[in-house]
């Protein structure tokens, strides 16, 4: 009975454990979009102020801050854990969170998705940081 549980616990750990990692999903979406991935490239779309999107979230900054080791914040005032990888390893540990934010955020911030390469410039700067 005990390992029967055991094993149960074992096979549902991969839910909570996540399905993919930084280095996954940059690679994925790199072959996805057929160029090598540029961590410049991450950081200037990350930093900048774009427009195209809604007016109070100009740039991915607006929430989740100049420095990404450090925790942002939401419009409404509530915490948002760092995005780097390095200060916050739940990060790019889930693929269905990924591309969920991903689109909720790049269409707040540019007005539209973020492409396959976009993404894995935003990823492969994070990992640097
Ligand atoms: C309006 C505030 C806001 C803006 C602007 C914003 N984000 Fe986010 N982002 C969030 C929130 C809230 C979450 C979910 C909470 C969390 O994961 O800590 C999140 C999570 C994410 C995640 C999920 C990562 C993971 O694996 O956990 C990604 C990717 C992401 N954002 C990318 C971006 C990018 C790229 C931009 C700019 C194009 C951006 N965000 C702009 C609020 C924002």
């Amino acid at each position: 009975m005990k390992i029967l549980m055991i094993l149960a616990v074992l096979a549902a750990a991969p839910a909570f454990a996540g399905d993919t990692s930084p280095a996954d999903l940059l690679a994925r979406y790199s072959a996805e979009s057929g160029t090598p991935a540029d961590p410049s490239r991450g950081q200037a779309l990350f930093t900048a102020a774009h427009g195209g999107g809604k007016p109070d979230t100009p740039s991915c900054t607006t929430c989740h801050t100049m420095d990404p080791t450090k925790p942002g914040q939401a419009r409404t005032g509530k915490a948002i854990e760092p995005m780097a990888p390095s200060a916050n390893p739940a990060r790019f540990t889930e693929i269905a969170k990924v591309e969920k934010w991903f689109g909720r955020n790049c269409n707040s911030v540019l007005g539209r998705d973020c492409t396959a390469a976009e993404k894995a410039d935003v990823i492969a700067w994070l990992n640097t940081l």
